[in-house]
């Protein structure tokens, strides 16, 4: 039996309801082993702006510094979107938060799931067999770096910075998980343009004599955003700066067939942080159509991160039944398809039903 502290940031959007389903899981898992997770939600985003103009309240800080992980759902909302003059914004609390946690490494994997092959608008004998996991580094570059306008206002800017401690940190996490995969790794860079991304390339360089088992390549950014889609197979681990690994990311999921199957780890000084990969999806909210398994796959990567590895088998086994069972939201099933709520109830009682064949 364990206890853990889980602060549970629901966010804007859909992110409240996807987050629900995923505490659900959460519970059905205590339940089933007998641990303790003390879950509490706490304001962060647009809905954190409403009641207190910040986007990231120092209570919710403080919880998440107090917690053993978090689970975010996701923030945004397009009236800020719509308003390029808006000072405060609800992705201001979102990196914030990574900053002040500390969280250099975001960890998106991508997989083409054999039932849902159909589902992918890339050709099945394209992207079957894909397995691969991106390693986005996720407190520096472009996102924040020096950004501003001169006093004219007619002019902008943006800087992107990285220094050698910055890469090495992340490359190592990425190098040593490229040693327990399939031993290769992809730096995704802009090296013929960008100095930042030559020192990326250099470093790498260097680092790969201290892991010899793993072959490491090189991809300019352009090119890697043609060949994921194009040949996704070739992939194994592939190491990126903060703004490419957003957009390549993004790109990945429709090899999954659904951006709303991909969840993500963001890991670095102590705690860590799990949340899907997808937005807030305002268009969505209160409909009962977001997907809730990239949330409850992010829950999965959170009892990993907590070394309960037979909790999140079980979870990923619970997700696998409602994806082979056809249990799913109505951008994968389109002619029968259930609500979030009915996947979330789905996984969760397959999980308290594990518990009952257990006992009889
Ligand atoms: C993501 C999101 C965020 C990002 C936004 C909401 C700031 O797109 O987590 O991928 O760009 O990092
Ligand atoms: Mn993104």
């Amino acid at each position: 039996m364990v206890s853990k502290k889980i602060a549970v940031l629901p966010g804007d959007g859909i992110g409240p309801e996807v987050c629900r389903q995923a505490v659900k899981v959460l519970e059905a898992v205590a339940g089933r082993f007998g641990h303790r997770f003390d879950m509490q939600s706490y304001l962060m985003g647009a809905c954190a702006i409403d009641a207190t103009g910040n986007p990231l309240p120092d209570e919710t800080l403080d919880a998440c510094r107090a917690a053993d992980a978090v689970l975010l759902g996701a923030i945004g909302d397009p009236k800020y979107d719509h308003d390029p003059t808006a000072k405060v914004r609800p992705e201001q609390g979102l990196l914030r938060l990574r900053k002040s946690l500390g969280l250099f490494a975001n960890i998106r994997p991508v997989t083409a799931y054999s039932v849902l092959l159909e589902h992918s608008p890339l050709k099945r004998e394209r992207i079957e067999g894909t397995d691969l996991l991106i390693f986005r580094e996720l407190t520096g570059g472009i996102y924040f770096g020096d950004k501003g306008r001169t006093a004219d206002g007619e002019a902008a800017y943006d800087h992107c910075t990285y220094s050698r401690p910055e890469i090495e940190r992340i490359a190592h996490l990425a190098f040593r998980a490229a040693a327990g995969r399939r031993q290769k790794l992809t730096l995704v860079d802009k090296a013929n343009v960008l100095e930042t991304s030559r020192l990326w390339r250099e470093v790498v360089r260097e680092m790969a004599a201290e892991y010899p088992e793993v072959a490491v390549d090189y991809l300019f950014v352009d090119n890697a955003a043609m060949q994921v889609i194009l040949s996704p197979t070739q992939f194994d681990v592939i190491l990126t700066e903060n703004m490419f690994g957003d957009i390549i990311s993004d790109e990945a999921s429709v090899i999954a067939g659904s951006l709303g199957l991909l969840p993500s780890a963001s890991v670095g000084e102590r705690v860590a942080l799990f949340e899907p990969i997808h937005g807030s999806y305002p268009q969505a909210k209160g409909k009962g159509i977001a997907n809730p398994i990239a949330t409850i796959l992010s829950a999965a990567m959170l009892l990993e991160h907590l070394e309960l590895d037979a909790e999140a088998a079980l979870v990923r086994e619970a997700v696998d039944e409602a994806l082979h069972n056809g249990v799913l939201t109505k951008e994968l099933n389109p002619t029968a398809p259930y609500t979030t709520e009915e996947v979330g109830n789905y996984i969760a009682f397959w999980i308290a039903d594990s518990n009952e064949k257990q006992w009889n």
